[in-house]
Formats: structure tokens, C-alpha cells, sequence
């Protein structure tokens, strides 16, 4: 069984010494930079042992995960130093709710086995996606430093005639219409938190409608990037980025992004503002028991 840390002293002892495992542990990291800052997602850490852990998995506190098929809240994230372990801590309905429709995130290439392994007895059916994970390199050596402050804000120059603006909850279907994954009901709701909690930039036109945005979530993964089809190639989205990585920088907050293997704009997109890919990649595991589907 795995032990589920609360005290402030050990979530922070634990996210400092989880930078000596980045990029892999990057979703944790992530989830936890925001626990320790007021966690506005109500989630929890659980590890399989402290202080030597091998294994952290951080996910909504049981009174979040009321809907059975929202898998946009009923997010799990893992990393893991044994990953011979993980298919035992994963199989257990203790850690894992695998009777409702969830996610599984991480950044570990040994990943898709160990879950493979630990759904083999159970009727689940898994959808694998591979991502390419991104991270500036002002990020990566704040986060591997352990500095308390992210280095050196980039300086934006201004563009003509479009006005860069914070997204409020009131863009939530806008976002939402124009998402990939989402443009359902759940993942509107998880749009709205997002935009309720966390910060996202847009670029606005002359009318005060937004033109191209992007978000952050509660891993501090930046999300959902989009310039509308008739603004694109046009700039919108490297300006709206530089903003925001301005934005975020000043308030001290990580940030990274993760790009389909086939999206070619979006490779493009991020190395034109500085991200690099790293190898270790970012998978995420839709889960959803047969009885639901
Ligand atoms: C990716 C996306 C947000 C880019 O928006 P955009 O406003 O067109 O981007 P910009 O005009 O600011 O261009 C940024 C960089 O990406 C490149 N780029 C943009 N679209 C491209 C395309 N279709 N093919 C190749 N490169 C492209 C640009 O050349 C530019 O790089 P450069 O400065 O080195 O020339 C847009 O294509 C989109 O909304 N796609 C659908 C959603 C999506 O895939 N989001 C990205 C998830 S990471």
C-alpha cells in the first residue's frame, strides 16, 4: 500500500528532491509545484515509502473523482525509480479507481509495459498516446538548480494592431470548441477549472474576441495552444507564447509542453520559441472500464 503525504515539510522535501529526476518526473514535479501553492485541484501525493521512495503518484483527493466518466478529472500522474514494482502498486483499486473512466500521465519510455501489465486481468480497454515533451532551457536549469526564481524573463516586442489579453472562465467554450481532445461537456468543465485557477494568454482583435491562446493546467503543462485557422502562420501564436512565458516567469511558475509525434506545426511552433524536445518523451493512457464504453 502506498503512504499518502500531507505535511508541508515532506511535499516540499519531496519536490525538491524530485529535480534531481527531471525531465522524467516532470508531471509530478509539476503537480506538486501547484499542491504546494494553495492546490487549487485538491490532490494528493501518494508515495510507496519515505523518505526513500521509489514511486510517486499524485491524483484528485477521493472527493474530487464523483464522475465515474470525467477522465479529465480522474488524472493520474506516476513516476517511478522501479519501474519492476509499478505493475503491483498500479493494480491495486486502492491507488488506482479502475472502475471509472481515467487518465495516466508520465514522461518514462518503460511506462506502457508496467501499465499493460497491471490492467492484463482487468477489463479496461487502454488508449496509448506518445507525446514529445518540451522544456525551455531557462525552465530545465531553474528546475535543476533548485533556484526559487526562474531566470531571466524574456523581453516581448510589441506587435501592431492586436492587444495581448489574460484569458478569463468566460473563453471556457471557445477553448473548449477548439480543442482536440475536448469539445465535449466533461472537458469543458476541466476548461473552466483550468481558466478558474491558472493563468492563459490570448491575443485579441479589433473586437475584443480572441484570435490564438494558450493555457496552463494543474501540472503547469502549458495546453491547448490554437490560433484560429484564419490567423495562422501569421505570428499570433509565438506572440501570444512570448507573453506568456513572460507572464509566467515573473510569477516565478514552471512551465513545459508536450507535442503529438505528427503535429508538425506544433514542433515547429515550440522550437521557434525556444522549448527543446527531450528524449524521454510524454505518454498518456486514456483508461476506460469496458462497462462504460
Ligand atoms: C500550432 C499552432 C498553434 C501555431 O499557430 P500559428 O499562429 O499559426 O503559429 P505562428 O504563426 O506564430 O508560427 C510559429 C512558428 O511555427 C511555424 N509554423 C506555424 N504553422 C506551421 C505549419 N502549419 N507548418 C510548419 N510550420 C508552422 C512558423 O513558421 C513559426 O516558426 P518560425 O518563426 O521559425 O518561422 C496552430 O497551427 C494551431 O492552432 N494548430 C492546431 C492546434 C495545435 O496543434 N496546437 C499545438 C499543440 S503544441
Amino acid at each position: 500500500t502506498m503512504i499518502r503525504l500531507h505535511e508541508a515539510k515532506m511535499l516540499q522535501t519531496l519536490h525538491r528532491s524530485l529535480t534531481q529526476n527531471i525531465p522524467e518526473a516532470i508531471k509530478v514535479y509539476g503537480a506538486i509545484f501547484h499542491i504546494n501553492r494553495g492546490n487549487p485541484f485538491n490532490l494528493e501525493v501518494l508515495v510507496d515509502s519515505w523518505p526513500d521512495y521509489q514511486t510517486v503518484i499524485t491524483r484528485p483527493q477521493k472527493q474530487e473523482m464523483m464522475d465515474d466518466k470525467d477522465r479529465y478529472t480522474n488524472t493520474y500522474h506516476i513516476f517511478s525509480k522501479n519501474l519492476q514494482k509499478l505493475p503491483e502498486i498500479l493494480e491495486s483499486d486502492s491507488v488506482i479507481n479502475w472502475k471509472q473512466s481515467l487518465t495516466i500521465q508520465g514522461c518514462q519510455k518503460g511506462l506502457d509495459e508496467k501499465i499493460r501489465d497491471a490492467v492484463a486481468s482487468k477489463s479496461v480497454q487502454v488508449n496509448y498516446n506518445k507525446r514529445f515533451l518540451y522544456i525551455t532551457d531557462n525552465v530545465f536549469k531553474s528546475i535543476t538548480s533548485n533556484a526559487s526564481k526562474l531566470m531571466k524573463p524574456l523581453k516581448v516586442a510589441s506587435s501592431e494592431n492586436v492587444k495581448p489579453s489574460l484569458l478569463s472562465v468566460f473563453h471556457a467554450e471557445l477553448i473548449n470548441n477548439n480543442w482536440k481532445f475536448g469539445q465535449n461537456e466533461k472537458s469543458l468543465r476541466f476548461v473552466k477549472r483550468c481558466l478558474q485557477n491558472f493563468p492563459g494568454q490570448c491575443v485579441l482583435d479589433s473586437e475584443g474576441n480572441p484570435i490564438s491562446w494558450i493555457i496552463l493546467e494543474h501540472t503547469s503543462e502549458m495546453r491547448m495552444s490554437y490560433s484560429l485557422p484564419e490567423y495562422q502562420c501569421r505570428g499570433f501564436a509565438k506572440w501570444v507564447m512570448n507573453n506568456f512565458m513572460e507572464y509566467l516567469q515573473k510569477n516565478d511558475t514552471i512551465f513545459y509542453g508536450q507535442v503529438e509525434e505528427m503535429n508538425e506545426a506544433g514542433h515547429k511552433f515550440l522550437k521557434s520559441v525556444g522549448f527543446s524536445a527531450f528524449a524521454c518523451g510524454g505518454y498518456e493512457w486514456e483508461c476506460i472500464p469496458a462497462d462504460l464504453i
